[in-house]
């Protein structure tokens, strides 16, 4: 049987997610037996959409991408326009509810009760905002758990390179006694881009022009943004539940290029890195600079790319190095939450 899902929020996400259900739909039912059916779409800038057979993937795409909205998707019988986020979650017959809505990320709305009324409505939900995740996981998964459905939220961190499922299932036994990781593409780009001579703003500029910055670039530069996911990674991979206030936070705004030169002259390279380590009992965790040597696996990654290591126990240091942003990137995220919860994994 098909696995009904309603997008909230048809943006870059959105529409990452359809190209790759609709490129990928013979290979995913041959492969997996997974076949996807989009019931709604409900974007408070391009409208909403709601058929219980499911909507044509392919004609929501062109409709969008030629006029921006969705009105001029074809009439049929049985078709719902008009209806609001909460109507789509509530009404609609989808299994999942696929959060890609434009979220504040301090805030976590209207995200975190998009997720409340999804779970009152005993239907999943899988998201790549860090806002909710980072905030309330707590009360939201607990919720979901009270409810009997899922929460998947993989392309919470790293997008698509697998950070958070993995460990927990191919590493596990282990104990991860420490994460550290470059976690934020835009900074660790205008590092890069700095080293090579390029000031802070052109470097900015650049990061912004590829896509990579969130809205507000402040989130990026002083390092909120590895903050959420340091965050997000402490109670999921490490199961420590701290808050997000409880990691420590620098940004990048203060780095020099005499700085810079300084780590050249010395076999170094500054990172923006976001630890955090367990000591007796308690979690030290912590966003800020390191001039890191250049024999350390995670000074070689460069440009807008993420890493990360796990210490394990029994596997010993792990990196994993990869994207940490992207339309395709994050629509796989999304994916593969949808696959695992068809697959009732993980
Ligand atoms: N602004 C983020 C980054 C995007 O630069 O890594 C992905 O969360």
């Amino acid at each position: 049987m098909a696995h009904k899902i309603a997008l909230l929020g048809f943006g870059v996400v959105g529409q990452g997610l359809a190209e790759i259900l609709l490129e990928k739909e013979m290979e995913l039912a041959e492969k997996e037996g997974f076949a996807a059916k989009v019931v709604a779409v409900s974007d408070l800038l391009k409208g909403s959409l709601y058929h219980p057979d499911g909507l044509d993937i392919k004609r929501l795409l062109d409709v969008v991408q030629e006029t921006g909205k969705l009105a001029g998707y074809p009439d049929q019988d049985g078709l719902v326009r008009g209806w609001n986020s909460f109507e789509t979650i509530r009404q609609s017959n989808a299994d999942t509810i696929v959060e890609m809505t434009y979220t504040d990320v301090k805030t976590g709305q209207p995200a975190i009760d998009h997720c409340r009324a999804a779970f009152e409505s005993g239907k999943h939900v899988v998201m790549s905002n860090k806002g909710p995740v980072s905030l309330a996981y707590r009360e939201l998964s607990e919720l979901a758990r009270r409810n009997g459905v899922r929460w998947c939220f993989e392309g919470t961190v790293m997008s698509g390179t697998p950070t958070l499922r993995m460990p927990l299932t191919t590493l596990a036994g282990n104990e991860i006694g420490e994460v550290r990781g470059i976690l934020n593409g835009t900074t660790n780009y205008m590092l890069t881009k700095m080293e090579e001579g390029m000031s802070y703003y052109e470097a900015l500029a650049e990061a912004q022009a590829l896509g990579f910055a969130e809205a507000d670039p402040t989130s990026d530069v002083e390092g909120y943004d590895a903050q959420y996911k340091l965050t997000i990674l402490a109670n999921i991979v490490m199961g420590m539940p701290i808050g997000r206030d409880e990691v420590e936070r620098e940004g990048i705004t203060h780095l020099t290029h005499a700085d810079i030169a300084w780590a050249k002259e010395n076999g170094k390279r500054w990172k923006l890195l976001a630890k955090a380590a367990k000591k007796d009992g308690k979690l030290i965790a912590k966003v800020g600079l390191e001039a890191l040597p250049l024999t350390d696996p995670l000074a070689s990654v460069q440009g807008a790319q993420n890493a990360i290591t796990y210490a394990c126990d029994l596997a010993g240091p792990i990196t994993i190095i990869g994207a940490g942003a992207g339309k395709k990137e994050t629509g796989f995220s999304i994916l593969i939450d949808l696959l695992n919860i068809s697959r009732n994994q993980l």
